[in-house]
């Protein structure tokens, strides 16, 4: 067995029986798969160590200066400061772009809450900078059947939650013209070329690769076991006849590095099907406010800043629950410093603060102890509230008819 498989499956070989320590090499290694993120040190997951272990390539220097070669702009600060990490043939994909063949971008979110929260932001943020850069189609899966089936949810539920989601990731300012929103429970049903490249995926894959790959085993409901296919179909163009005819058209994806296994799967089946292999650009997690050994999530309420919080209860949550890299007392932190690599509030800001002067000011002041902890806290406040506020107003203006628009399978431009 060749390809992006290879990894998974030799590990399979190796440890037959232990299909459920899938992605645990027995070590101490970060647990980090499509359901979990548990990282061993508190500043969070060793991001190179993954890159070797899931055996993708680092987003380097040269890669971010030919970006800024070729689109003529300033890499985005997601790009810059390193949130985005580690990507698959990005360099084919620039190429293409160079000498304008085209392509288009694919990703989507798990609906499993009625409101998105600050961590999902972080793709789509960059997959709204992408498509305005590269002016290229976007089409974004809504997994309601994922959820349906991990989750203690019902079909209706889940498919609810598709929809309320939908004018989360609207209302961060994607293309009416160049974007198609589809939840599967929809769209499934009504492009029979989508359920044939399903098929067509299903027919390439074994029990046992996805056992090895995702830790399945002989009690998985077989729902659970087909799904990956599911989430594989959006990476061959011929899914969206609408927007791409029968033509065969590579594309990227932009998403955090936990769904990495499903593109493993897909980069490894494509060739075989013949179709290009997905381009991928991986994302660090973005850190629950207790702190980076986790990511935020949905499940947890006091971990998570909700797109739809009140500005009080925003500021509540950070300053009750953002782990403080600063000192027990005033004292000691005006004497030692705080420590930015452990404090949330200074983590946040990185992601949503673009003024890389004001940053390093931040940075500088916390560490020697001129700025508290509280001061910084009132930062990230500030920083945030009118983020949240723009959403909801943005969120707010959505119709019924935009929404329907951009979840109406149709040409794009
Ligand atoms: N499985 C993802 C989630 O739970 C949703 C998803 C579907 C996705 N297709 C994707 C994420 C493509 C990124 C890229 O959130």
């Amino acid at each position: 067995m060749s390809g992006d498989l290879a990894n998974s499956v030799n590990k399979l070989d190796i440890k037959e029986n232990s299909v459920t320590n899938h992605n645990n090499d027995g070590g101490d290694d970060d647990q980090v798969d499509p359901w979990n993120v548990v990282s061993q040190a508190d500043t969070g997951v060793d991001y190179e160590k993954l890159i070797k272990r899931f055996g993708s390539s680092k987003i380097d220097e040269e890669l971010l200066a030919r970006f800024e070669k070729v689109t003529g702009k300033p890499v985005h600060h997601l790009l810059r400061r390193g949130f985005f990490f580690s990507h698959r043939d990005m360099h084919s994909i620039l190429t293409r772009y160079e000498n304008g063949k085209p392509f288009y971008l694919y990703t989507g979110r798990g609906p499993s809450s009625s409101s998105m929260h600050l961590g999902h932001l972080i793709p789509f943020t960059l997959c709204k900078w992408l498509q305005d850069v590269f002016s290229c189609p976007l089409v974004i899966q809504l997994t309601d059947d994922e959820k349906t089936l991990w989750k203690d949810l019902k079909v209706e539920q889940a498919y609810q939650m598709a929809l309320e989601n939908a004018k989360d990731i609207i209302a961060c300012g994607f293309d009416i013209n160049k974007t198609f929103i589809f939840s599967d429970f929809t769209y499934i049903g009504q492009r029979s070329e989508f359920y044939r490249n399903m098929i067509r995926i299903q027919k390439c894959v074994t029990f046992n690769q996805v056992k090895g790959i995702f830790g399945f085993d002989d009690s998985s409901v077989i729902g659970k076991i087909a799904f990956p296919a599911v989430q594989a179909t959006p990476a061959l163009s011929t899914s969206f006849p609408d927007i791409f005819g029968d033509k065969k058209v590579p594309c990227l994806i932009p998403c955090a590095i936990d769904q990495d296994p499903y593109f493993r799967m897909t980069r490894d089946v494509c060739p075989r099907i013949g179709f290009d292999k997905p381009a991928l650009l991986h994302s660090k997690f973005f850190p629950a406010l207790q702190g980076a050994k986790t990511k935020m999530s949905s499940s947890e309420a006091n971990s998570t800043i909700f797109m739809n919080d009140t500005p009080k209860q925003l500021k509540n949550k950070i300053n009750k629950h953002a782990f403080s890299g600063g000192q027990a007392t005033v004292e000691e932190h005006r004497k030692l410093g705080g420590n930015c690599d452990l404090d949330i509030s200074y983590q946040y800001l990185r992601f949503f603060l673009e003024d890389d002067e004001k940053l390093e000011q931040i940075k500088k002041d916390y560490t020697s102890g001129a700025l508290l902890t509280g001061e910084l806290k009132k930062i990230l406040i500030e920083t945030l509230t009118p983020v949240l506020t723009q959403h909801q107003q943005n969120r707010s203006k959505i119709t019924d008819d935009t929404l329907k628009t951009f979840m109406t399978p149709r040409k794009l431009c």
